[in-house]
C-alpha cells in the first residue's frame, strides 16, 4: 500500500513541470504529517501562501520560544528579493535600500546567517540564488569579513545536494583567496577593521582611541577570534568540498591551512589570564600584546568546532551565566559588563556600539557555540542554560509585547537601541529559526544518508513536534511524547519519513538512515517583471494613477512585503476613475502564459485599499483574461492568473475598485519558464549604465530593442547562462557605427576573460567572438566598458562549443533617437484598443 501511493505522489510530479507561476518547493507534492495546526500559527501574517509552502512547524512547551520562531520566518520573507532574471532572489538585511550595500542591495555581513536560515525553506531557489550571487556574481564578498563559505557547504548537508557545491568549488577556492590581503604570514592569522567584521565602536577602537572619532568607530586593524574562526570555518568547507569533488590535492592544501590558522589562533588570541579568546592589536604591538577585556566574538570560535575542550570552552562558558560577564535581561552583552568602556546605553545619534548593546548578529553566533560546546560533553553547561539563552533571545525579539526584531537592544532595557522607522523593521542579520531547529530540537544535518536528532531540551519538557522538515529531498517530522497523550500516536520520539513512522524508541534521540529521495529537478521559474534599476530602465511600470506617497515601481523592484510601514507598493488610494491600469512594457516582446498579483488590503488596519472588484488583463493583442472571482482573491498574498500563451510587449492590469475603497499592488511578477540556451539578449541583462532603444536594422528581438551607449563604465551583466562547464565560444552580435575598433572587457563568473575587440561596422551588424571558459551550472557574463566617442553596440551573444548554444543576435547603436516601437513583430496596438494607444503614447514620451 505504502509503496503504490509512493510511486503515485512520484507520477504527479512529474505532471506539473511546465507550471508559470512563482517558484513553489520541488517536493510540493511530498505529503508529510498533519499533526500539527498549520494555519492558527501563522493567521497573523501576510504572505500566508509563501509560508505554508515553505516552513516547518513547531510545538514546544514554551510559547515565547515558539512565538518568536513563527515570526522569524514572517521576516525573512520580507527580505527575499527578486532582482533579475537569472539572477534571481538575494536576501537583504534592511526592507528599505541603503546606500552602503553592494550590487542589487546586497551585503555580505550576516550572508552566513541568512544561509543558515533560508536552507531550511522547503524551496531551494532562495539559498541557490543568493549563493550564486556571491560565488558568480555581482555580489561583493570582501566588504565585510564573513563565513559564507562554511555557510555553503553546511547547507548542503540539509539539501543532501552536493553537486551544487562541488560545481562551486573552484570559486570557493577563488573567494577565499580575495582575503590574502589581510593575511599575516609571521602571524599566521587574519586582520582587519572591527567595523567591518560588523562590529563597530568595539574595545579595540576605544583603547586606541579612548576620546572618540573615526579610529574609535572603526578600531584598529586587529587579529579576532571571530575573523580568524570564520577563516578557519570557511577553509575547512573547502576541505570538505573538494574531498566530494575527489580533489584530494585541494583538500590536502586546506587541511594544512586550516590547522595552521587553528594553531595560530590558540598561541596568540587565547589568553590564559583571561580565560577567553581576545583581540589583539596590530598597530604598534610588536610583542603582540592581548587586549585586556572580554569581547563577545570571543565566543564565537566555538561554533565552529574550535577550542571544545575544557581548558577552553568550561572556562569561557562560565562568563556568559556571569552578570559582571554577558548576562543580562535582554543580553548577552557585546562586551563583558565589568569591562571600563562597557555601557547600557548608547548615543542616539549612530547605530551601533558593540561596547555593550545586545546584537541579534553576535547572539546568534553565541546561541551556535553553546549549542556545540553543550554537545561537546566537554564542560557543565545543562540542557536548561541553553533553553535560558534562547528564551533570553526570544524575550528581546519583542515590541510592544509582540515578536519583533531590529538592529540592537538595550542590554538591560526592555526597548530597541536602534530601531528606525522605515530602515530597521524586521532587520535581517541574525538567525533565530535554525537555532530552535539545530540547537534546541536537536536536527544535526550530516552529508551521508543518516538523519540524526540530538535536541537540547531541559528534562521537565514532556513533548516536542518539529513537522515536515524538508531534508535530503525529504519531508521528515519528529515528535517526542512522553506519555502519548499530546500527539496520539504513541510514546517516546518517533520519526516520520515523507509521512510515514520509521522510528519509534525511548529518549528523545534517534539516527534513521533515508533511502535516496525521488524528487523532480523541476526547472525553476523566472520572473521578467523584476527590475533591480530603477525607474528609466526596463521593465518599466507606469499607471493611470499613483496615490503620492506610492510609486508604480514599487510593483516591480523585486521586494515583497505588505507592511503599512516599511511601505512598498502602488495603489490607486483617492483615485477619481473607478478604476485604474498598471503597465509594464518588457524591453522586448515576451512569451507568457501568466500574471501574479501581490494584492494588498490595509482595510483591516484601518485603510482604504483593499483587492479590486475585477481585474482585466491586456496585452499586446489585447484581452487577456477578465477575472471577476474577487471573493477568492488571497489578500496580501500572491494570485497567479493565468491564460492562453501570447507573445506581448506589455501586461496592463486594469483594476476595478470595491465600493468606497481602492485598489493597491505589492509587486507584479511574469513568470516565464527560464532561457536555458541562447541567443541570449542583451536587453535582458542588467545594465550598468547603457540603455536599451530600438534600431531598424536589428531583426533579432521583435521590435528592434538593443543596448545602447556603451561608455567606458558600462557594465552589461548576462547571467542565469546554463553550461555543463568547460571551454566555449562567446559570439556577440553587434554595430559599431564608427570605423575605429571598440574593445570591451569579458568576464566570466567574476573572473576576466580578456578584451573582445568590436571592429567598425559602419552601423550594420557584425560579430565578434572569443573563447571563454564557463563554471558548471549557472554563469554570470559581463561586458565590461565601450566608448563614449565611437558607436557601437552590442546585441547579443552566443556561445558555441560545450556552452549552451548561442546568444544574442541583436544589437544596438548609440546615440539613436528613438521614434518608433514596434518595427517587427509588434502590432498596432491602436487599432485595437484605446487602452493599448494610450499606453504606446506614453511609451513615447517616455523615451523622448
Ligand atoms: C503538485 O500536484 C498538483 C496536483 O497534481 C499539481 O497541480 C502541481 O502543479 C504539482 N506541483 C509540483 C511542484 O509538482
Ligand atoms: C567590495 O567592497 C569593498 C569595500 O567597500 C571595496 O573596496 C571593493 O572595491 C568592493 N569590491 C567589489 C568587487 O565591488
Ligand atoms: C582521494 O582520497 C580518497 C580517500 O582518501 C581516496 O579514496 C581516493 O582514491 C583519492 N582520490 C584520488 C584522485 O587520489
Ligand atoms: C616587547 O617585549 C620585550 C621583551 O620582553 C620588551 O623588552 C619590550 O619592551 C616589549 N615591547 C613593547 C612595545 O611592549
Ligand atoms: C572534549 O575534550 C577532549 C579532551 O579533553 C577532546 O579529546 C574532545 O575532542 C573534546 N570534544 C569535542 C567535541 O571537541
Ligand atoms: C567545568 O567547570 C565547572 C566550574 O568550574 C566545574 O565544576 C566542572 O567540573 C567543569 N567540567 C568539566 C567537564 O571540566
Ligand atoms: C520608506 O523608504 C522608502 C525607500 O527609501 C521610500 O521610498 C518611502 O517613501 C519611505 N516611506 C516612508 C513612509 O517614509
Ligand atoms: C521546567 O523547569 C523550569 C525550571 O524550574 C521552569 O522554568 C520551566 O517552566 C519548566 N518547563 C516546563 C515545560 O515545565
Ligand atoms: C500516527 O501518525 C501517522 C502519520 O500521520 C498515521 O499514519 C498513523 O495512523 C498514526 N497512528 C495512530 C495510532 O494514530
Ligand atoms: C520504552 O520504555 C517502556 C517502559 O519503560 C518499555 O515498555 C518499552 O518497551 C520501551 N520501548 C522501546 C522502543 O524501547
Ligand atoms: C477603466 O476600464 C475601462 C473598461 O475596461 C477602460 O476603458 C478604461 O481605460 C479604464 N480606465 C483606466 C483609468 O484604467
Ligand atoms: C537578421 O539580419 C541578418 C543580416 O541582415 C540576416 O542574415 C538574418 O537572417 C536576419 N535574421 C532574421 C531572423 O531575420
Amino acid at each position: 500500500m505504502h509503496v503504490l501511493s509512493w510511486f503515485l505522489r512520484i507520477n504527479s510530479l512529474f505532471s506539473a513541470v511546465l507550471a508559470q507561476a512563482p517558484p513553489q518547493p520541488e517536493n510540493i507534492n511530498i505529503t508529510g504529517t498533519n499533526f500539527l495546526d498549520h494555519d492558527s500559527p501563522i493567521s497573523n501574517f501576510w504572505g500566508q501562501t509563501f509560508l505554508k509552502n515553505n516552513i516547518p512547524y513547531i510545538d514546544i512547551p514554551n510559547s515565547n520560544i515558539q512565538d518568536v520562531y513563527y515570526y522569524r520566518w514572517s521576516s525573512i520573507q520580507r527580505h527575499h528579493r527578486y532582482t533579475i532574471a537569472g539572477t534571481g532572489y538575494i536576501l537583504t538585511e534592511f526592507v528599505q535600500p541603503v546606500g552602503y550595500a553592494q550590487a542589487l542591495n546586497t551585503i555580505d555581513a550576516a550572508a552566513g546567517h541568512q544561509i543558515d536560515e533560508a536552507r531550511w525553506l522547503r524551496s531551494k531557489i532562495y539559498d541557490d540564488d543568493y549563493v550564486l550571487a556571491y560565488l558568480r556574481g555581482p555580489g561583493n564578498t570582501t566588504q565585510y569579513t564573513h563565513w559564507i563559505l562554511d555557510a555553503i557547504f553546511r547547507r548542503s548537508q540539509v539539501t543532501g545536494d552536493s553537486q551544487y557545491t562541488t560545481e562551486q568549488l573552484a570559486d570557493m577556492v577563488r573567494l577565499f583567496g580575495y582575503w590574502d590581503f589581510v593575511f599575516d604570514s609571521d602571524v599566521g592569522l587574519y586582520y582587519f577593521t572591527p567595523n567591518f567584521d560588523a562590529q563597530e565602536y568595539s574595545l579595540p577602537g576605544y583603547i586606541v582611541a579612548p576620546d572618540g572619532g573615526q579610529l574609535q568607530l572603526d578600531g584598529p586593524n586587529t587579529y579576532r577570534p571571530n575573523v580568524n574562526a570564520y577563516m578557519i570555518a570557511n577553509t575547512r568547507a573547502i576541505v570538505q568540498v573538494a574531498m566530494q569533488a575527489g580533489d584530494n590535492d585541494t583538500a590536502a592544501t586546506f587541511t594544512e591551512k586550516a590547522e595552521k590558522l587553528e594553531q595560530s589562533l590558540y598561541d596568540h588570541l587565547w589568553d590564559p589570564s583571561q580565560n577567553f579568546f581576545v583581540d589583539v592589536i596590530m598597530p604598534n604591538n610588536p610583542n603582540l600584546s592581548r587586549v585586556m577585556g572580554r569581547e563577545e566574538v570571543g565566543i564565537f570560535p566555538y561554533r565552529f568546532g574550535i577550542g571544545l575542550t575544557p581548558e577552553y570552552a568550561n572556562v569561557s562558558i562560565q562568563e556568559l551565566f556571569d552578570p559582571d560577564g554577558f548576562l543580562t535581561t535582554y543580553g548577552p552583552t557585546t562586551l563583558e559588563v565589568r569591562n571600563q568602556y562597557y555601557t547600557a546605553t548608547k548615543p542616539s545619534d549612530y547605530c551601533c556600539f558593540w561596547q555593550g548593546q545586545s546584537w541579534p548578529f553576535s547572539t546568534a553566533h553565541t546561541l551556535k557555540s553553546l549549542a556545540a560546546i553543550y554537545r561537546s560533553g566537554n564542560t557543565s553547561i545543562t540542557a536548561h542554560q541553553y533553553v535560558q539563552y534562547l528564551d533570553m533571545y526570544a524575550t528581546t525579539q519583542h515590541k510592544n509585547g509582540t515578536p519583533y526584531v531590529a538592529e540592537s537592544h538595550y542590554p538591560s532595557m526592555d526597548a530597541w537601541s536602534a530601531d528606525s522607522t522605515n530602515h530597521s523593521e524586521h532587520y535581517d542579520h541574525s538567525t533565530n529559526n535554525d537555532d530552535v531547529i539545530t540547537g534546541l530540537l536537536g536536527i544535526i544535518p550530516r552529508s551521508d544518508d543518516i538523519f540524526e536528532i540530538d535536541p537540547i531540551i531541559p528534562q521537565n519538557w514532556t513533548y516536542f513536534a518539529l513537522e515536515n522538515l524538508a531534508y535530503h529531498g525529504h519531508l521528515i517530522t519528529c515528535i517526542y511524547d512522553q506519555d502519548g497523550t499530546r500527539y496520539n500516536n504513541g510514546t517516546g520520539l518517533s520519526v516520520f519519513l515523507d509521512g510515514f513512522k520509521v522510528y519509534n524508541g525511548n529518549g528523545t534521540k534517534a539516527q534513521v538512515t533515508l533511502p535516496t529521495a525521488s524528487t523532480v529537478a523541476l526547472p525553476v521559474t523566472v520572473n521578467i517583471a523584476g527590475n533591480p534599476n530603477g525607474l528609466g530602465s526596463y521593465p518599466q511600470a507606469i499607471a493611470t494613477y499613483t496615490y503620492s506617497a506610492d510609486n508604480p515601481y514599487k510593483a516591480i523592484d523585486g521586494y515583497l512585503f505588505y507592511d503599512s510601514i516599511p511601505d512598498n507598493r502602488w495603489t490607486n488610494y483617492q483615485s477619481p476613475s473607478p478604476n485604474d491600469t498598471l503597465q509594464i512594457i518588457f524591453a522586448r516582446p515576451r512569451n507568457i502564459s501568466s500574471v501574479t498579483l501581490a494584492l494588498y488590503s490595509d482595510l483591516a488596519r484601518g485603510g482604504a485599499v483593499d483587492v479590486p472588484a475585477t481585474i482585466e488583463i491586456y496585452g499586446s493583442d489585447g484581452l487577456l483574461a477578465n477575472i471577476n472571482t474577487s471573493s477568492s482573491f488571497l489578500t496580501n498574498d500572491r494570485n497567479t492568473f493565468s491564460f492562453a500563451q501570447t507573445e506581448t510587449l506589455f501586461v496592463s492590469v486594469n483594476m476595478f475598485n470595491k465600493p468606497g475603497v481602492y485598489v493597491g499592488l505589492c509587486e507584479l511578477e511574469v513568470w516565464t519558464q527560464p532561457q536555458t540556451a541562447g541567443p541570449y539578449y542583451a536587453v535582458d541583462a542588467l545594465l550598468t549604465g547603457p540603455s536599451v532603444s530600438t534600431d531598424n536594422k536589428a531583426n533579432a528581438t521583435a521590435n528592434g530593442a538593443v543596448v545602447s551607449g556603451l561608455t567606458d563604465e558600462a557594465v552589461v551583466a548576462f547571467s542565469g547562462i546554463q553550461s555543463p562547464g568547460g571551454s566555449a565560444t562567446l559570439l556577440l552580435t553587434y554595430a559599431n557605427e564608427g570605423d575605429a575598433a571598440v574593445r570591451v572587457g569579458v568576464t566570466v563568473n567574476q573572473v576576466s576573460q580578456g578584451q573582445l575587440s568590436l571592429s567598425g561596422t559602419s552601423g550594420d551588424f557584425g560579430s565578434a567572438a572569443m573563447d571563454v571558459t564557463l563554471g558548471a551550472g549557472k554563469n554570470f557574463i559581463s561586458l565590461i566598458g565601450g566608448t563614449s566617442d565611437v558607436k557601437a553596440g552590442v546585441a547579443a551573444s552566443k556561445f558555441i562549443g560545450k556552452a549552451p548554444h548561442v546568444i544574442a543576435e541583436r544589437p544596438f547603436v548609440f546615440g539613436e533617437t528613438v521614434n518608433q516601437w514596434g518595427n517587427s513583430g509588434i502590432k498596432d496596438a491602436s487599432r485595437t484598443t484605446p487602452r493599448r494607444h494610450l499606453f504606446l503614447k506614453m511609451i513615447f514620451m517616455l523615451k523622448e
